[in-house]
């Protein structure tokens, strides 16, 4: 399969065909995803929470995100890969953003940044496209500031607020966004702000009308415990088979069934019975 590139993704955008976005931390999740024929893959920093058991994404460092977009990178044979940017690699000055965002094409593999925030990136956001690094924006509920936002909820949920999503959404396509994540708004606010957007949206939480869809890698296939989000929908029930095949290895091993007769290696009669000799001698 050769690589899917953005100009493959406007054409499916024009020709009304939906876009698959998933999340994937390692080489081997990202062979799955991959293999599944997914468009593009997101290193998000939600590995955070979802591989390094933090309560939040702000901790993640840029070195951890390299780390994780270079083993993804390796098994993307066609899927597009996109890096995220931590927190702090990108708000502070322009010239870091660029610089960090660099590194994840340069150093890690990746074909695509992504980066949360409106209106106050746009900046950033032309200056790292300026150096020819295709940027995905994020707007509604954006983890990196989710206290300010007041917590991991929906965003857009009146007039101003929804508002407020959509001149954000518009000022990252005027600054050169390829592509916006819309993350947790009211699916109607979505689909009145999709006529405008000549970016490629990908929705999580916000509705069928975003070209294209994304959900995090180990929710779809229940391998987090917990709930998730409410947009959250699972194809499979990964975690349990995981407990209950790491159980029966234990009780195997706990009752002599594990290792067998076809577990182990041979050696020649004679050449046990010498080695015994050398043992004793
Ligand atoms: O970090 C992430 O995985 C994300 C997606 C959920 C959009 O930002």
């Amino acid at each position: 399969m050769p690589k899917i590139t953005i100009h493959d993704l406007y054409k499916k955008k024009a020709e009304g065909k939906k876009i698959t976005m998933l999340t994937a931390y390692d080489f081997p999740t990202a062979q799955i995803v991959d293999q599944a024929g997914i468009d593009m893959i997101l290193v998000g920093d939600s590995l955070g929470m979802v591989v390094q058991g933090l309560s939040s994404t702000l901790p993640v460092t840029l070195d951890e995100m390299l780390y994780h977009t270079k083993m993804v990178s390796r098994a993307a044979a066609s899927a597009l890969v996109v890096g995220d940017m931590p927190f702090l690699s990108y708000q502070a000055e322009t010239a870091d953003a660029v610089m960090n965002a660099g590194r994840f094409l340069k150093e890690a593999g990746a074909e695509a940044v992504k980066l949360e925030g409106g209106t106050q990136m746009a900046g950033a956001i032309r200056a790292i496209v300026n150096a020819g690094i295709p940027v995905m924006g994020h707007v509604g509920l954006t983890p990196q500031t989710s206290t300010a936002l007041g917590g991991y909820r929906a965003q857009g949920r009146t007039a101003d607020a929804a508002t407020r999503v959509a001149q954000e959404a518009l000022a990252l396509q005027d600054a050169g966004c390829f592509s916006i994540v819309f993350e947790a708004i009211p699916s109607a606010v979505a689909e009145a702000v999709m006529p405008k957007m000549e970016a490629l949206v990908i929705g999580i939480g916000a509705g069928p009308a975003t070209d294209g869809q994304v959900l995090v890698f180990h929710d779809l296939l229940g391998i987090r415990e917990g709930r998730g989000a409410r947009f959250v929908q699972r194809y499979a029930d990964i975690l349990d088979e995981m407990v209950s095949g790491v159980a029966a290895y234990a009780d195997d091993v706990r009752t002599h069934r594990y290792p067998g007769p076809d577990h182990g290696y041979s050696i020649p009669d004679e050449e046990l019975a010498a080695f015994k000799a050398n043992l004793s001698t």
